[in-house]
């Protein structure tokens, strides 16, 4: 294999001890804390050099590994992760080909939106409030990036007038008491014109159909992670965050239908429980406490 070559044009960006080497054939970025070396072909070097330069993280992106093109940052994340990546790693794609959603759906992912995973290490206890640190982390996010204020459908779908802008997939490894890793996907419609996808045309919308602003992906994806590096840390030492979370979610109150697996309800949101546990009150009255589930808004 061809010996790396360092691009100094990317050493000491601000915090983070950035060294991006370009290694032929490979179409990844890494930029690396505390001079850890890094294989690369850099594809879009402003992009990843103005997310690492805005980054304001202890620890995450502290290894970023930017691909033009891959499967799905999800699979690449995970390869990594039991490789031995440390936590805080990113992987982020320009455009995934086998997008993955939740519930086994594929998730669509062209140039000009955002998706990325993260690799995070949570105690086991702190493993559910992964789901409403994320999607705070985007509401936070999008908020300062556009001034919009999003909202959460339960568990994790963030919405901008009650059409998906971004999608969230948390997968771990947990053996016994132990967290291996968890990898926490984020994918956001940016720069898509949904209309001109039929599928998704009436349920999903991007950054740039509802807003006036021009949206940088770099500031977008830097505060998404300062955001959620933020939240993450909070939850590891015990600050509930689900207060917040709740204020956000637009479910609660609605009368709905979530599905999990085969599963049917049919009820009124009526509360989350500190986990991220959905309360639904049945139509005879009763309360059932929903774990994982797709929601669909019945009536206000
Ligand atoms: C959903 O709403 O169904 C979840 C969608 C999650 C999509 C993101 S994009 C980045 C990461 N890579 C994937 O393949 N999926 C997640």
């Amino acid at each position: 294999m061809s010996e790396p070559i360092l691009n100094p044009f990317y050493s000491n960006v601000k915090t983070h001890n950035v060294e991006i080497w370009t290694l032929p054939g490979t179409t990844s970025i890494l930029a690396g804390q505390d001079s850890e070396i890094c294989s690369a072909m850099i594809n879009n070097r402003k992009l990843a050099k103005d997310i690492v330069g805005r980054l304001s993280t202890k620890f995450v992106g502290s290894r970023l590994h930017y691909y033009a093109k891959l499967t799905s940052t999800m699979t690449v994340a995970r390869k990594k992760a039991s490789d031995g990546a440390p936590e805080g790693t990113v992987v982020i794609a320009d455009q995934q080909t086998s997008g993955r959603g939740r519930l086994g759906r594929t998730w669509l992912s062209p140039q000009g939106n955002l998706a990325l995973s993260l690799i995070l290490k949570p105690r086991l206890e702190n493993l559910p409030q992964l789901i409403m640190a994320a999607s705070l982390a985007v509401v936070r996010a999008i908020k300062s990036v556009s001034g919009i204020d999003a909202t959460i459908k339960w568990p994790n779908d963030v919405l901008i007038k009650n059409k998906k802008v971004c999608g969230i997939l948390i997968e771990s490894e947990v053996r016994g008491n132990t967290v291996n890793f968890a990898i926490v996907g984020i994918g956001i419609n940016i720069d898509l014109d949904t209309t001109a996808f039929p599928d998704i045309a009436a349920i999903a919308t991007s950054l740039t159909q509802e807003s006036s602003e021009n949206i940088s992906k770099a500031e977008l994806t830097a505060t998404l992670l300062t955001e959620l590096e933020r939240l993450y840390l909070k939850t590891q030492t015990g600050t509930p965050i689900h207060r917040e979370w709740r204020e956000r979610m637009d479910t609660l109150g609605k009368w709905i239908e979530v599905k999990s697996g085969d599963a049917i309800e049919r009820g009124k949101a009526e509360d989350v429980t500190e986990n991220g546990n959905l309360i639904l009150r049945r139509p005879n009255n009763s309360i059932t406490e929903i774990l994982v589930g797709d929601v669909t808004v019945l009536k206000s």
